[in-house]
């Protein structure tokens, strides 16, 4: 279980590939962006404002700090081995096959439910929007049902019964998936401009307004730090943890590290210029909303704040009705816009967000899909679910399989909740590959880095505490997951992907994904530029 794949084996197929080198810092930039906005700022900034209150702002530039120093670790790997895969490939390479499996499972946790996360989003926008326009949804389709179980999970609303919209929205980009979609580099900056114009019109129309609120500010973090080993995941810290999704995703950007001219200089500069223009929208838009119109949590009578997520929130919120506080809303920003500005503006945002969250569902779960694929051709998983749809060529399999998943996941559990699940995966990744940036230091010193990480014995450690920190910070309901998911996959490790990786049997030619396939049966990351694009 401690043997690696050959660094070799899968370079010579990276270099077999051989796509051409046609993206620059500006696309790789805008790649970044368009994987990286999306749920988290738009909907989860009620959730942080549950659990930290105004001092949100902080948790933003915590999660933004944790995420920057990742970016650095991942760079290199992504340069040295940029084949698909990611964290999972990385550490099949370095940390050996049973990290590489328990990095991969987690991966399931970050795109599969990171999927869900961003439906359920775009689920909260479509109804607001439809609302503002006089078409009420029941509500009993709109929310998972209630529900509560002890210290694993909780979440729901009284009077629920599914999230349909978030049902629909997954089954469509599920069947887009299968059909074979080509999401070009055009579409994708149009979709960036969409959201970022979203995001502007926000910031311009609420950052005046800060002035004439200064008392919103106070108390600054009404729930303070926080208290990672307490596990209610409450608090500056608390928040950070879950904010941390806003910035999933720029891991795109390492994706597409072979297809980079000059990756030595680019990788990075996509990699943190998109975190750094993602964490100055995110702060001027947390500003914006508390500012405007204020973001303190909400408490009991006895003056104890809710769980964010929590039934009892939901129900509270319920029984407020109209002009609630911002926590209650599953639309942030628009219905932020609704109440201090112009309902006009307010739909703006919230259409802005209806157009532009397919494409963030489409890439998480196309990511999934393909990690899936290279785990079942590595033997790790049934090779039955790589199979290629024989009309549209896509490994139909694998899509549907997560498709099921995500659409249930996101049928039934509420947003935040589904977004903490994800980031306890993704932690988990991060750290194994800042980790895995160091080991090669010491087993391959002497290969070419097209990019190496500037002070790696800083930078990494660094990054594997940051992550450290966030993860006790999620709540116990998250850990708890985490945990038990971490345990069914050792199970399933030893029952299955000990005994037929390819790896043991000795079936060391690895191939890029689109080797093995027919032609054209792995549509291309979407996001990056379509062959057309390219010439
Ligand atoms: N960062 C992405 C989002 O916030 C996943 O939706």
């Amino acid at each position: 279980m401690w043997r690696t794949k050959p660094l070799d084996a899968i370079l010579a197929t990276a270099e077999k590939k051989s796509l051409k080198r046609s993206l620059g810092p500006f696309q790789l930039t805008m790649l970044g962006i368009g994987a990286v906005i999306g749920t988290g700022i738009f909907v989860l900034t009620a959730t942080a404002a549950q659990k930290a209150g105004p001092g949100m702002m902080i948790s933003f530039i915590i999660a933004g700090s944790v995420c920057a120093v990742a970016a650095l670790c991942y760079s290199e790997l992504a340069s040295m081995v940029p084949v698909a895969g990611s964290a999972y490939t990385y550490s099949y390479a370095v940390l050996g096959e049973l990290m590489a499996w328990l990095v991969g499972w987690a991966l399931i946790l970050e795109y599969a439910l990171g999927a869900s996360a961003v439906a359920v989003g775009w689920s909260g926008h479509i109804v607001g929007l439809l609302d503002s326009l006089g078409m009420h949804l029941p509500h009993a389709l709109t929310v998972g049902p209630k529900m509560s179980f002890g210290n694993f999970l909780e979440g729901g609303e009284p009077g629920g019964i599914l999230n349909l919209p978030a049902v629909i929205i997954t089954v469509a980009v599920t069947a887009l998936l299968i059909i074979g979609t080509n999401e070009s580099a055009t579409v994708n900056a149009i979709l960036v401009a969409v959201k970022v114009a979203a995001l502007t019109l926000f910031i311009v129309l609420t950052l005046p307004m800060i002035t004439g609120h200064p008392e919103h500010f106070k108390p600054f973090a009404p729930r303070g730090w926080g208290n990672p080993l307490d596990g209610k995941g409450v608090g500056v810290l608390g928040a950070a943890a879950s904010i941390f999704f806003a910035y999933v995703g720029f891991d795109a950007v390492s994706t597409a590290a072979e297809e980079t001219k000059n990756p030595q200089r680019n990788v990075p500069i996509g990699l943190i210029g998109s975190l750094l223009i993602c964490t100055l929208f995110y702060l001027l838009a947390a500003g914006g909303a508390i500012g405007a119109f204020g973001a303190q949590p909400l408490a009991d009578a006895n003056g104890v704040a809710y769980a964010a997520g929590s039934p009892e929130l939901a129900q509270r919120c319920l029984e407020i009705g109209a002009h609630a506080p911002l926590v209650c809303s599953k639309e942030a920003l628009a219905y932020v816009l609704r109440e201090v500005s112009h309902p006009v503006f307010g739909n703006l945002v919230a259409l802005a967000a209806t157009i532009a969250l397919p494409s963030v569902v489409l890439l998480m779960m196309f990511g999934q899909t393909r990690v899936f694929f290279v785990m079942a051709r590595d033997g790790l998983l049934p090779t039955a679910l790589s199979a290629v749809h024989p009309k549209f060529r896509t490994p139909w399999a694998i899509t549907l399989v997560t498709g099921v998943v995500v659409a249930i996941a996101a049928a039934f559990l509420p947003v935040g909740t589904l977004a903490d699940y994800s980031n306890s995966g993704t932690l988990f990744a991060f750290a194994a590959v800042s980790l895995g940036v160091m080991v090669l230091r010491f087993t391959d010193p002497k290969r070419h880095r097209p990019f190496r990480t500037p002070f790696v014995f800083v930078v990494a450690p660094l990054s594997i505490l940051g992550c450290v920190v966030l993860f006790v910070s999620l709540d116990d309901k998250s850990r708890i997951l985490f945990y038990s998911w971490t345990a069914i996959g050792l199970v399933f490790y030893f029952a299955y992907g000990f005994w037929n990786s390819h790896v043991r049997r000795g079936v060391v030619d690895v191939h890029e994904l689109d080797d093995d396939a027919p032609p054209g049966s792995v549509a291309p990351m979407p996001g990056a530029p379509s062959p057309t694009d390219r010439t």
